[in-house]
Parts: structure tokens; sequence; C-alpha cells
């Protein structure tokens, strides 16, 4: 009887997936005629129209170029010349420019409302750097599910995320974007955020579009610079560039956006090997490409293009759809097509990839399905969304050291000093992309702590960090000169029980534009944290930045330190639940700390190099500095728990396998400690050789396992040829045949070790 009930529960589901696989075809089917259908009506002016995005009448992230007045604008606007805007927000300014377009303009279509929705809208989310950092798949897509409902409620289809650029680079500004320097935990973030934002019906009202950015490259600027020319080989393009791209078309992101950079030699907005080749052709992309801010024209600076109207036929012909904010294409591109310098066929396959998602999006059946007033004010802020982000705020918390146990604290009886410029912040916590969200609404460490009224707090903030009020598009100035508050909290630390710390940058600090040539603590930070460790030993640092910094000072002498980022609205509710051992911290570092800014790039998945290891004692000649080491400070992956995890019984199902067979790695993790905690744990492959030579070691798989103190529970993994498969010298993704190893641990420095062999 129960395997009657199961069967016809089975012949249920699957008839229901089926209809629904149905569904989804005819649907598809549907839009594909539609979008021919009004292409057929189109004139080539209102094709390139449609390939025109411009920003909401002001600047946002970028200069304007002298055409760009509002006059100008509006009158584009009314004659059908512009496609979609970006940054207008707010049912109501949304449904002004999205009545022009529909009412005044001869085919009447509405535009796509574009925002950078980037980690939250209103109610802010951690940074995605942070995000990334709990390894937690599926608290990642709900985030990205907040910050779509609440857009989408205000109006916005389309957000310019996920960015899922690699980067190895602590100095660039736009780490605090990303998910960090790793291609296998960069493709899983990435494929849930695009998730999380586009749900499961893009023409719902809570969801939007999402954008992988930036095709590609961007992040492997040179010597961190932003915006900086981008040179890299075959094997890292597409063994650790491209794999985040990919998975978030498995996803089915709805659009790409190409990059500021050049990629060896051609920039990526006129990249045509990149768009056409790449994308379009070999992953057989159907979505539409935008360019970034500017990038067209950007092409003159760059030195490939002779003008603005070479800049368009580049990067029309290279595959880029849509023009964001150079005014190029609506400028030149109907001349381009006259002149048989850029073929129509090419246009219309741009228009058509922007119409399709304009149909998915549901805009064509009612322009303004996401312009209600009412659910605008019932969503943004709610307390479900509110929760969701604290949850994801706590879950992004990374414990570094806790030498001593001074974590967590005990609840009640004890005298606290709360020190430092970012201690009663209610603005950094926000982080540097939140467009959309009002200044100063984040909840500080200060009343983050204050809601647990069993101790008592001494606030001092030291020093300043900052030296005028920072914004997202100025420089940030730092304090190198006021020390007066300096002694105020040296005395408030003085006999204290604890003395917790809120250092690191500003939210302004990271970011795009941000680019360092120093990771050490900004401005006077580190003379007050050396100060008050004069007078009291018994530190807790907690870290509040966007990117990893060089505090060895820190992690040799300071007892205990929490990486807490920039989390969000919620950050100081979530920074208590964590200082009190209500939520016991399990975030994993998913970039490296590097001791000295000497080491950058510096990332877990180096090459082993002829020369890894030292000779004989005193020797020079291999590959490592004179004054420093070649380890981090934190690798990629670390973090500890206030419990103690053990790994043993590393066990194979079998020692090779071949073809399409696969085997299955087991392990035991134990809960040793008197917590109950979460373990990131963590399978990293080495391949001895390769036709193309191996890191050494690469990250393979991840499993969360929670687990009260004492349990233990047996974890496994699947290793198949996808699994080991990469871009060889036969310039395709293949299994090659040889000796691997398996580690399984807690980090990238995981130590338990077993290994296969692959026929
Ligand atoms: C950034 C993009 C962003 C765009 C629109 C550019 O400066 O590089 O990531 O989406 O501006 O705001």
């Amino acid at each position: 009887m129960k395997n009657l009930v199961f069967l016809w529960l089975l012949v249920i589901l699957i008839g229901a997936d089926f209809t629904y696989a149905q569904d989804v075809a005819a649907k598809s089917d549907e839009i594909e005629r539609k979008v021919d259908s009004l292409l057929g009506l189109m004139t080539l002016a209102e094709k390139v129209g449609q390939m025109n995005q411009y920003n909401g009448f002001w600047d946002v992230t970028g200069p304007t170029p002298d055409e760009g007045d509002a006059a100008k604008k509006y009158e584009h606007l009314r004659s059908g010349m512009v496609g979609s805007m970006l940054n207008v927000q707010g049912t109501e300014e949304v449904r002004k420019v999205q009545k022009i377009a529909v009412e005044e303009t001869r085919l009447g279509i509405p535009l796509i409302i574009a925002f950078d929705v980037i980690h939250g809208y209103k109610t802010i989310s951690p940074i995605p750097l942070a995000e990334a950092a709990s390894w937690d798949l599926d608290a990642i897509r709900k985030s990205a599910g907040v910050a779509a409902e609440e857009a989408a409620a205000s109006g916005i289809n389309w957000t310019f995320a996920p960015m899922v650029d690699i980067s190895r680079d602590a100095r660039w500004g736009r780490v605090m974007e990303g998910a960090g320097e790793d291609p296998f935990l960069g493709a899983k973030v990435g494929y849930a955020r695009v998730k999380g934002f586009q749900g499961d019906d893009l023409s719902a009202v809570n969801t939007v579009a999402a954008c992988a950015k930036h095709f590609a490259g961007y992040g492997f600027s040179e010597a961190g610079r932003d915006y900086n020319t981008v040179d890299v080989g075959t094997s890292t393009l597409h063994n650790v560039i491209f794999p985040p791209f990919k998975a978030t078309i498995e996803a089915d992101v709805k659009t790409f956006m190409n990059a500021f950079n050049e990629l060896n030699g051609i920039p990526a907005t006129g990249n045509r090997f990149l768009q056409r080749e790449v994308l379009k052709q070999d992953w057989g992309y159907e979505g539409f490409v935008v360019s970034d801010w500017g990038s067209i024209s950007e092409m003159i600076s760059h030195g490939y293009a002779k003008d603005g109207k070479h800049a368009a036929m580049l990067a029309a012909n290279a595959g880029s759809d849509m023009d964001m904010e150079s005014y190029l294409y609506v400028k030149h591109l109907q001349d381009l097509v006259d002149e048989g310098k850029v073929d129509e066929a090419l246009i219309d396959d741009s228009v058509r990839r922007i119409l399709r998602v304009k149909y998915e999006l549901g805009l064509m059946d009612d322009p303004y399905r996401y312009c209600d007033p009412e659910r605008e004010e019932e969503v943004i802020g709610s307390q479900k969304n509110q929760d969701l982000v604290l949850d994801m705020a706590k879950k992004s918390i990374v414990l570094l050291k806790n030498e001593t146990d001074l974590l967590p604290l005990e609840k009640s009886g004890i005298k606290i000093a709360l020190i430092g410029p970012l201690a009663a912040d209610k603005d950094s916590p926000l982080g540097s992309w939140r467009l959309a969200a009002d200044a100063n609404t984040a909840v500080s460490v200060l009343e983050g702590l204050e809601a647990y009224k069993g101790n008592e707090i001494t606030y001092a903030k030291g020093v300043d960090l900052i030296t005028e009020e920072a914004s997202f598009i100025k420089e940030t100035k730092i304090n190198t000169s006021n020390r007066t508050g300096i002694e105020e909290a040296v005395e408030a630390a003085k006999g204290k029980d604890v003395v917790l710390m809120v250092l690191g940058g500003h939210g302004f600090q990271s970011g795009e534009g941000r680019s360092r040539a120093s990771l050490d603590l900004p401005g006077l930070q580190q003379e007050l944290l050396e100060a008050v460790y004069k007078v009291n030993k018994n530190i807790v640092l907690l870290l509040m930045n966007g990117r990893p910094l060089t505090i060895n000072w820190a992690a040799e002498n300071v007892p205990s330190i929490l990486e807490v980022w920039h989390l969000g609205t919620q950050s100081g509710n979530a920074i208590a639940e964590v200082l009190y051992g209500e939520h016991n911290p399990s975030g994993k570092l998913p970039m490296t700390f590097p001791r000295s800014v000497g080491q950058v790039p510096i990332y877990y998945n180096y090459k082993n190099t002829g020369r890894p290891t030292i000779p004989a004692p005193d020797l020079v000649f291999w590959s490592h500095y004179i004054d420093e080491s070649n380890d981090p400070l934190y690798e990629f992956g670390y973090g500890l728990s206030y419990t103690d995890f053990e790994y043993s019984d590393l066990k194979l199902s079998n020692n090779s396998f071949s073809g399409d067979e696969s085997i299955t790695v087991t392990f035991t993790l134990k809960n040793t400690g008197s917590y109950a905690g979460t373990e990131v744990t963590q399978m990293y492959i080495r391949d001895l050789f390769g036709s193309v030579t191996r890191p050494v070691r690469e990250l393979k798989g991840f499993e969360l396992v929670t687990l009260e103190p004492g349990e233990s529970k047996t974890v496994s993994f699947t290793v198949d040829k996808e699994l080991i498969s990469y871009y060889t010298a036969n310039e395709k993704w293949e299994a090659e045949p040889g000796d691997f190893k398996i580690f399984i641990g807690g980090s990238s420095n995981a130590s338990m070790e077993t290994g296969f062999t692959y026929n």
C-alpha cells in the first residue's frame, strides 16, 4: 500500500513537473512570436532606441557627457529613443517615466527600470563579500530575495547584480561586491544570488532581472587599481574568471554587463571574443549585454576607438546590446547601419534580446505592474525582511581568533569598554552600494549591545576615522592627525573586564574607485589600538571592513578577533548576538588575508612553481621573499567557532574510477567542544599533473554541518568527471587521466588527506 501511495505521488510529481515544463516552453514560444511581430513593426530608429539606456536625470556613478542634459533626454524618451533607464526609483517616479514611454511614443514599449541593488534596496544586507563568508547558499538566496522584493515594490525591474568577478587582490575596492577569490565558491554564490533576485517567475511582482557583471576580467586589474589594465592568460581566464559567469547562465540570468577594463589589449566593451564568441556562441546565451556606465565612449580613452562613432560601431559589432550612458548608439547607430558598417541583423538580434526580457518581466502586459504604492509601503522594511537580513548578518561573521576564550561574553555582571570610531557608527555598516537606503539607518554596535541590559558599558570613540561626511561619489578623507580622543579611550579601558574595539574601514572606503595601496587599519586606529592595549589586554577586536586587512600586530597581540564586515541594517544586533553567544559564529573567509601588501595577489589555489620549497637551510634560490613569509595571515576558508570540531575517518568508496563513474568521499565530523555549532566542511582536490599546470589545491565541495556538543555526523562528497574537469591544453573542458589528492578539513589548509586515480 505504502509503495502504491509512493508511486501515485511520484506520478503526480512527475506529471506536475512535466506540465510546468510544457507551460514554460509554451510561454517562451509565445514570447518569441510576440517579439518577432513587434520587431516587424519597428523602424530602425525605434530599434536603436531600445538599445539606449539613460540615467535618471542626475549624476550618480560617473561623469555625464556634455550632451547629457535633461531636456535632450526627455526629448529622446518622448520619441521612443530610450529603452531603459537607471536610477529612477519609487513607484511614483517610475510611473512618471513609464507613462511617457507608454503613452507618448509611437509603439508604447515600456522601459525597463534598472538600479544597483547590490546588497539590499532599503533594508540593507551584508556586503556580498560578507555574505559569501557564510557559505550558506540558502541564506544568500533569501537575502537577494529581500533585495528583489523591495526593489520591485519600488518600481524597479532590473538589478545590476550579482558581481561575479573573482579577485585575488584586496587592494581593489570592489572586492566587497563579489564573493572573493575562488571560482568554485564564486559560482555557487553567483548562482544562488541570481535565483534569489529572479525567483521562479520573472513576471512576479517580487522579482527582478539579474545582471552578471563585469564581463570579464575586471577583478584582475593591475596593482588592484580600479579601471586599470587587465592582462591574463587563457588558463586563468577559463578556469578562474569564467566559471562564476557560466554558473549564472545555468541560473538563467537575464542580462550581462561588460566591463570598463581592457582584456589583453581589447576593451571588454568592444571585445568580440568575449561577447560574441564565448558568451553568445559557445555558451549559447540568449539574454542581453549592457555596457558599463559610459564604457562605450571610454574606448576612445583606451586608445581603441578613434571617435564616438567608431566606438559605437566597435561595441555593437562586438555584441554590446545596450549603451549605458555613452549616448553613442542613439547618436550613431542608424548612420552606421545606413553606411553598412553595422549589419541591421545585429541590431535586430540585440533588440530581440531586450524585448524578450521586457516580455518576461510582464511589462508588455502591464507596464505599471511594479508601480503599486500600497505594496511599496507594505513591503519595504517589513519585519520579515529585517529578520532575514539579520539572519544573513549573523551567518556572515567570522571568528578569526579566540585564544583566551574571552568570547562569548557573560550576559551580566561584567564591565565593558566599547571603543572605536565605528562603534557607534550607524552609517558605515550600510557599506558602499546602498543607493536607496537612508543614511544612518543601521543598528550600531553600541545600540546592539544596549539591548542587553546586564552589563555596564562605557563608550569612547577614541579617534575619528574620517574628517568630513563621506559619500558614494566623493573621495573619503581619513583623519591622520586628530588624536584628542585617545586619552579618553585609554581611561575608559582601564579596569574593565573586556574592551570591545570596533575598528576597520568606513563603508565608503571600499567599493568602486576605492583602491588602496596599503591594507593597514586606516588613519590613527592602529595607534589607538596599541594605546588601549597598554592599559588593558583583554581586547576583542571587531573588524568592520569591506576587504581583507593586514592586521599582523592585532593577530599577534589581541586575544580575540571577529571579522564583522559591513553587515547592513541589522549589523549591531547581529554582532551583539555573536558576542553574547546567542549565535555561534560559523563564517569562513572567502578571501585570503595577507601579511603584507607586498604579497598581493595572494590566494590559496596558486601554482606550485618549479621551486616551491627551500632546497637546504639558508639557500636563497627558491620562490620566496627575503623579508616576508609566503604564508598568509589567515587563509581562504579559515574561521573558528566557540566550539571545536574534529575531523576523522576519511574514506573513499574506491581508489580509482573512469569515464562517467563516480566515487564517494566520506568522513566523520564531531563537535568536541561545549557549544552547539555549525562547521563549513570543505573538500579540496589536487590534480598532480596536467597538460596545463594545475593549482596546489582547489575547492571542490563544501557542506554546512550543525552539531550539538558531543554529536558527530558522517559527511559525504561525490567526485566525478565533471568535478575534476578543467580547461586543458586542448582548449576545452575535460578530465585528464592521472592521480589526484583529496584534502578534507575546515579551511584551505585542510590536512586530512587521501587520493585516487582517474583512468
Ligand atoms: C559600475 C557598475 C554599475 C554602473 C551603474 C558603474 O560605475 O561599474 O557596476 O552597475 O556603474 O551604476
